[in-house]
């Protein structure tokens, strides 16, 4: 029912050439893929660039952040107007943001309703700590991050045709350590955690249509892994999506 989704997050890397060579590089590598819905998210010098090389693809591209005003005076910052112009999705609230720019819950919500504003479709990003893991927190942190980062958005966005929302359960401390959750703690978090506060927000039925993804040290290995996992619907990725070879190995492992 839902499509499987890759995103890859390459973060603060690639020049403008070398985003360019890594797309050419993954669309041969990808060229016979269509069952997977395949997203690319390079820093926001290099979106035009990666735009043009994957226009005659059904390659998607995404950004890594927005700002929600706009315009005017907030030097430094990206708008989702500007944002919509290139891209289809964008990423919102990843753990890095919120470690180290300041983002919170609220920022996060306004952020949410300002992409969807502008029909770009959020991957909203949620997951604890290794305190708050160790703590035994994250039931409380994880619903609490999807309950906060979706108050006041209208459930339409995800009862048309088009479902303009994506959701990515990252556990902090499996964020390019290596060291990825087990499938089955990550099934336990996004089956009884992430999928359940969707339910309690948008109703059993539509939440069900909302693609759920797992990041955090995924590669080419043990991608398929938890892909096989009924309700994880495709990853997240960040390292393993700088080299062309190793993302179109997780692709692959999505296709059912
Ligand atoms: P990683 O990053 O795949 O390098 O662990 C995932 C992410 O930050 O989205």
């Amino acid at each position: 029912m839902r499509k499987p989704l890759v995103a890859g997050n390459w973060k603060m890397n690639k020049t403008i050439s070398e985003a360019r060579q890594l797309t050419i590089d993954l669309i041969h590598e990808l060229r016979e893929i269509e069952s997977v819905e395949v997203v690319l998210c390079p820093p926001f010098t290099a979106l035009t660039a990666v735009e043009e090389s994957i226009s005659k693809t059904n390659i998607k591209l995404g950004a890594q952040n927005i700002y929600w005003k706009n315009s005017g005076a907030f030097t430094g910052e990206i708008s989702p107007v500007m944002v919509a112009e290139l891209c289809r999705y964008v990423i919102i609230g990843h753990s890095e943001r919120r470690a180290y720019f300041g983002e919170n819950d609220e920022t996060v919500n306004w952020k949410m309703k300002s992409a969807l504003e502008h029909n770009l479709i959020p991957i909203m990003c949620v997951g604890e700590t290794l305190d708050e893991n160790e703590a035994g927190r994250t039931d409380e942190v994880v619903s609490r991050q999807v309950k906060n980062g979706l108050v006041g958005i209208d459930p339409k966005i995800i009862s048309g045709n088009v479902i303009s929302l994506v959701l990515a359960y990252e556990p902090v401390w499996a964020i390019g350590t290596g060291k990825a959750a087990t499938v089955e703690d990550a099934d336990g978090v996004i089956t009884n955690i992430v999928r359940r506060s969707l339910s309690n927000i948008f109703g059993d039925e539509l939440s069900k249509r909302v693609q759920v993804l797992y990041g955090g040290s995924v590669n080419g290995d043990n991608a398929g892994e938890f892909f096989a996992v009924e309700n994880i619907d495709g990853a997240l990725v960040g390292g393993a999506s700088l080299k062309a070879m190793e993302f179109a190995k997780i692709v692959q492992a999505a296709v059912s």
